[in-house]
């Protein structure tokens, strides 16, 4: 059995590494296809550093663009290798441009397509994401559904029962695997003058929210207000797709204190010690829920329901009065609920369908 693991963002990265370190573990054949949409340091190779992966034997470079140029580049660069490589098996991991092509490119090629993180669906059309990981479901031989409703979700949209393993997410694998190691990381509350669970943490990158300028105003008027209510520091390790936006529209985050994107370990262990968390990333929306962080998600639906249904997560769109008072509700929360995304031993499932399909 051969595996080729196609990845080009920050998150498959992360995503990708419990399977990857299973892969290296039981020496199978298998190779790294990088994307390269994610291409500056601390987007990237900053990842393969701190988690210990092995060097993509590939990088297409693609670089940023366009949809259509950006998935374009992809779908050929993506091909070329495929014919080259032959694998069984393409693994593709969530729901960017980068998923869509690697999964387009395989089944167009007569290869199987495995889809990590597969049923996930916020019904917003209007989310490059929504459309990414509809069209990478049906593409799928073998979807990986991370909770029972995901795999439901695909049977209620004709995919066959028998092309659906509930794994759990591999998100999971990765804060077990590295929360502990994370301790080694605690400097970064020193180095920005914070302690314990006296500070709230932001992420916020999505296209919907962040190429808008009515919505990003709303976004810095609400965080304003959040630092101005509760007194706390707001600590936000800005995306350079944020960054690039508010350059763009002349809009200052008053309240808020900027840091350039962390590495891992420290993102993880300034996300463990959060008295809350405000974003609107899928990643975190599940950390957040596993390490009992409560968070405030500042969009008008989430493809993780499951984060809502325990009480970890409450959806607060835009409004900045709104955000403000999803903050307030949360804080008074319980924050004693159980984590949804299965036991951390979701790498080690998912080689085993595969092994047990193609060995
Ligand atoms: C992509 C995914 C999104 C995911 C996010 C993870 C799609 C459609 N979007 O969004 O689902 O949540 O990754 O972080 O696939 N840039 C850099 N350095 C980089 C990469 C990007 O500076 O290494 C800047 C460029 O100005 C670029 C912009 O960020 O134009 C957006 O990058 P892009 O890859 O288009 O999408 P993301 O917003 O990163
Ligand atoms: N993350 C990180 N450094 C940061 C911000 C996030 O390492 O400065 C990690 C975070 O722990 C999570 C992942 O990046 O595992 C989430 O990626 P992102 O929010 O970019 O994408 P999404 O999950 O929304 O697709």
């Amino acid at each position: 059995m051969k595996i080729a693991v196609v990845l080009g963002t920050r998150p498959e990265i992360i995503k990708m590494s419990p399977i990857i370190r299973e892969c290296e573990r039981l020496g199978l054949d298998y190779f790294i296809l990088h994307s390269g949409q994610h291409y500056s340091y601390e987007m990237d190779q900053v990842f393969f550093e701190q988690l210990e992966l092995p060097d993509a034997k590939y990088n297409l470079d693609v670089g940023s663009g366009s949809h259509a140029e950006q998935t374009g580049r992809m779908l050929i660069g993506i091909e070329k290798v495929l014919l080259k490589e032959e694998p069984d098996v393409v693994l593709v991991e969530g729901d960017t441009n980068t998923v869509l092509a690697g999964a387009l490119a395989a089944v167009k090629l007569g290869i199987q397509v495995g889809h990590v993180e597969a049923g996930l669906r916020s019904y917003d059309r209007r989310m490059p994401e929504e459309i990414n990981r509809v069209l990478a479901d049906h593409c799928s031989d073998i979807l990986f559904a991370p909770t029972e409703k995901s795999k439901q979700i695909l049977l209620g949209e004709g995919i066959g029962e028998e092309n659906v393993f509930v794994t759990g997410n591999t998100v999971v694998d990765a804060v077990f695997q590295n929360l502990e190691i994370s301790k080694g990381r605690c400097e970064i509350l020193d180095d920005l003058g914070i302690s314990d669970h006296d500070y709230f943490l932001v992420t916020i990158h999505r296209q919907e929210n962040v190429d808008y300028e009515e919505r990003l105003r709303n976004i810095a008027q609400g965080l304003e207000r959040v630092q101005k209510e509760f007194g706390v520091d707001l600590i936000y390790p800005i995306h350079p797709r944020t960054r690039k936006s508010l350059d763009y529209f002349g809009i200052k985050l008053n309240g808020v204190r900027l840091v350039e994107p962390l590495d891992y370990l420290s993102f993880l262990y300034l996300e463990s010690k959060a008295r809350l968390v405000l974003t609107d990333s899928g990643g975190v929306q599940e950390e957040t829920c596993i390490m009992k962080v409560p968070c405030v998600t500042l969009r008008d639906n989430t493809e993780r329901p499951e984060t809502l249904e325990v009480g970890s997560n409450v959806l607060a769109g835009t409004n900045p009065q709104e955000i403000v008072d999803k903050t307030k509700l949360m804080l008074d929360n319980h924050h004693s609920w159980e984590n949804p995304f299965g036991d951390g031993k979701a790498g080690g499932k998912i080689v085993q369908v595969l092994r047990d399909k193609f060995v």
